[in-house]
């Protein structure tokens, strides 16, 4: 009876969750919503509608006092808030203190989407605690060339990984009824004119790269705003692409929330209305501009719904956002400083440990040198609009000294100087202190002015002192330690010199103490790279076609992008995608497939028993990559489809699963615009990173979609000759002269045509038979064909 109850009482307590916790993930009553909505909507005038679609001032939106409809905040994020003292004044310097977490190329690097969530989570308390009802973040634009000045901000360059971590993330601020803004949509991939640049991407692309971490992020966490990018996509600005902000985002992957330019994106006000660009920020030109629409709307430009259809959208967002706030909310800014650390600690990725030098382990060495700037001036988060003002910062010095220092001689050398980063004279002082201790841990990496919004990188080299410093260093210590701060790839001409390598990324306000832990065990590292290190600047993709020229920056590697790209060309790169060691090892043991044959309508889900086989616990990220060998189209060698963090103590082993359904096979097909999967053999890959492959299966995928022909003119005869389908077709359509190339007596399906006749298109015909074959008979054949349809 006891059972019974209880499971009532559980099944009732999940239909009231998912009752009141709709995707957006607060309690809202969305009927009341509405219908207060509806009433708002009918009081307004043409002029209150219009005010609504622009921002009062730099952070918040238009309140109008006569119908009680109040304003909400914004600010930014992503990995902190910089809340300014009130709504209408920037906040760059006098923004309120907030816990900087780990910026995001760190977050990726912990693979994790618990983690993603618990960091949004925190971001809300915070936001609730701060005023702010939505945060402008996550940024989920790809990493398309390391040389990318915002790459710190953004995820990683793959889209599956982007997307995923980014829903996490947006689901764990949303929980906590503070909003998130999804940026910068779309293809907004580099800083050098960013206000105009124009991304030249084909549709493939553009779909299967740049737009599905966007797609996953919405279709999985439904974001309360999405931020439409400065630049224009295929010639149009993003801020007025009726084809993404409309067609994509609502019509396609039912967007439910509103769209809000970047701040001074907004070139044609009513163009942006018409697409579907709900609210220009920051209020300023907008004031001026509101008038615009009032206009177009009263001489039948713009439609009055149409209008009033965006109006209901951010009326919906403003509502619930003031339902969802919290005047007693706590920020928690001690409990966040921990959690920083833990977060920060599980980004770190460990790129190369020789010999086990680490971890150092609390009685191995006795005399340490810390040696470079970073170790008492760290450089934790990233330049421009994201930068947080912390209530504190750890460093690595004092942390070492404080935490770990007990019966050790420290000393520290300061090795460069950030501020100059050409001066050598520091070297031999430091080279000293790194001679005469067991062990020199050296911090280098990217001074602030590397890295920056609004300016891409010209180069991936760390500064010459730094590499200088770590060579001479490497020279005279063989027990050398290299700790990187960086929010981006970076080169390491030294890397055969140095043992250790540990990359700690922006690791925010609590990084430094991460990377003692870290580096002395008490963590053992489970990151992994969310991107492709590459030795060479001249080895990356986008090198020939970043930043562009003429306004255009052509995206000529399509979607070879990453370890897409490096797979392709065979080239290595200093380290791969997905690379990160441990201090354990893991035995990828074996794998199971739920069914070697599936349809593109079923799911198929991969098992794969992991076991820790070393002496100390760990994480392992398991990384799932599938390949089509065979396709109509070009593909990738291989693409990430699945990942998972698992934890296993020594000697312990446990399953991993995941579950695919036909996206992970498909690919965008620009002709149909559509998304196709294709029948046939697929490779289910799963390893340690993209070039550590452990276990492989093959399954057969069968195909029941249905496809039109796209048959027109410049279709190739061979094409329709070797599809059982329409051979018949041509037979019936053209038997006299597909009779005459067939041995005598012999039927038409087996004429031998000549290799030079099968490629040619169809509109040749005529001329290459002599007018055995019309026009007439051609267009028959053309119309026939494209009622047929067929699996690929
Ligand atoms: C950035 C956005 C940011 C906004 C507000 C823009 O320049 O591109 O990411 O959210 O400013 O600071």
């Amino acid at each position: 009876m006891i059972n019974v109850r209880s499971k009532i009482t559980s099944i009732l307590a999940v239909w009231c969750f998912l009752m009141i916790f709709p995707k957006t993930g607060f309690p809202v009553n969305e009927a009341s919503l509405d219908a207060r909505v509806d009433k708002l909507l009918e009081q307004m005038t043409l002029e209150e509608k219009a005010s609504l679609t622009s921002g009062r001032d730099a952070w918040s939106t238009q309140p109008i006092a006569r119908l009680d409809l109040p304003y909400i905040w914004v600010a930014d994020g992503p990995h902190g808030l910089r809340r300014a003292p009130s709504t209408d004044t920037w906040g760059y310097g006098d923004q309120a203190p907030a816990t900087c977490f780990p910026t995001a190329s760190a977050l990726a690097a912990s693979w994790d989407v618990e983690l993603l969530y618990r960091t949004g989570q925190a971001l809300g308390e915070e936001a609730q605690a701060l005023g702010v009802n939505v945060l402008l973040g996550p940024g989920v634009n790809i990493k398309r060339s390391p040389l990318g000045g915002r790459n710190f901000e953004y995820f990683s360059e793959d889209p599956f990984l982007a997307g995923e971590l980014a829903a996490a993330y947006i689901q764990g601020v949303q929980s906590q009824g503070v909003g998130t803004s999804l940026k910068h949509f779309a293809a907004n991939n580099q800083e050098t004119e960013r206000m105009v640049m124009n991304s030249r991407v084909d549709d493939r692309t553009l779909n299967e790269i740049y737009l599905t971490p966007f797609e996953i992020a919405v279709r999985k966490a439904q974001p309360w705003t999405v931020m439409a990018c400065y630049n224009r996509v295929q010639g149009t600005y993003g801020s007025q692409s009726f084809e993404l902000l409309t067609g994509k985002l609502k019509q396609e992957w039912g967007f439910e929330g509103i769209v809000v330019s970047d701040w001074d994106a907004v070139i044609d006000r009513v163009e942006g209305i018409k697409a579907g660009m709900h609210l220009e920020m920051p209020g300023k030109p907008g004031h001026l501009t509101n008038q615009e629409i009032v206009d177009a709307v009263r001489n039948g430009e713009l439609e009055q719904d149409r209008l009033d259809q965006l109006v209901r959208e951010i009326l919906k967002i403003v509502l619930r956002a003031n339902d969802s706030a919290k005047s007693d909310a706590d920020q928690k800014l001690e409990e966040h400083h921990k959690l920083a650390r833990r977060i920060a600690s599980e980004a770190i990725v460990l790129l190369k440990n020789d010999s086990g030098l680490l971890p150092l382990g609390k009685d191995k060495y006795r005399s340490i040198a810390v040696i470079g700037e970073f170790a008492v001036n760290p450089r934790y988060q990233g330049n421009g609009s994201s930068e947080v003002k912390p209530p504190r910062v750890d460093t690595f010095l004092d942390i070492l000294e404080t935490e770990y220092g007990e019966g050790k001689n420290i000393q520290y050398a300061r090795g460069y100087r950030l501020d100059d980063d050409a001066d050598l004279s520091l070297i031999p002082e430091a080279t000293r202190a790194a001679q005469e201790a067991d062990v020199a841990l050296v911090l280098a990496g990217l001074p602030q002015q590397y890295e920056s919004e609004g300016i891409d990188r010209l180069h991936i080299d760390l500064p010459p002192s730094h590499n200088r410093l770590i060579s001479e260093l490497a020279a005279v210590q063989k027990d050398l330690v290299v700790v990187l701060t960086n929010g981006s790839a970076v080169a390491m001409p030294w890397k055969q010199d140095v043992p250790a390598i540990v990359e700690a990324w922006l690791g925010g306000q609590a990084g430094a103490g991460a990377a003692v832990d870290v580096i002395f065990g008490s963590v053992n590292p489970s990151g992994k790279l969310a991107e492709t290190f590459p030795a060479r600047l001249q080895d990356t993709p986008a090198y020939l076609n970043f930043p562009g020229e003429q306004g255009e920056s052509i995206y000529g590697e399509r979607f070879y992008v990453g370890y897409r790209w490096f797979e392709a060309r065979d080239i290595a790169p200093l380290f791969p995608f997905g690379h990160g060691l441990s201090y354990t090892t893991f035995d990828y043991e074996s794998m199971r497939v739920s069914s070697q044959q599936i349809m593109d309508t079923e799911e198929l889900v991969v098992t794969a028993t992991i076991a820790n086989t070393g002496e100390v616990s760990g994480k392992e990220v398991v990384q799932l990559y599938v390949s089509d060998p065979v396709s109509s189209l070009q593909r990738p060698l291989k693409e990430l489809k699945g990942f998972t963090k698992v934890s296993l103590a020594p000697g312990e082993r446990k399953d991993v699963r995941f579950t695919l359904n036909d996206r992970a096979f498909s690919f965008f097909d620009p002709g149909r615009s559509r998304w196709v999967a294709e029948s046939g053999d697929f490779e289910i890959a799963i390893g340690a990173s993209s070039a550590d492959i452990r276990l492989t299966e093959t399954i057969r995928l069968q195909s029941k979609q249905q496809l039109n022909y796209e048959c027109d003119e410049f279709t190739f005869f061979r094409v329709l000759w070797e599809d059982d389908q329409t051979r018949p077709l041509l037979i019936e359509l053209m038997p006299d002269w597909i009779g005459g190339h067939a041995a005598e007596g012999a039927p038409p399906e087996d004429a031998q045509i000549q290799d030079f006749l099968l490629d040619q298109p169809l509109l040749k015909f005529p001329y290459f038979t002599g007018g055995e074959v019309t026009r007439p008979q051609i267009d028959a054949l053309i119309e026939k064909c494209n009622t047929m349809t067929y699996s690929p």
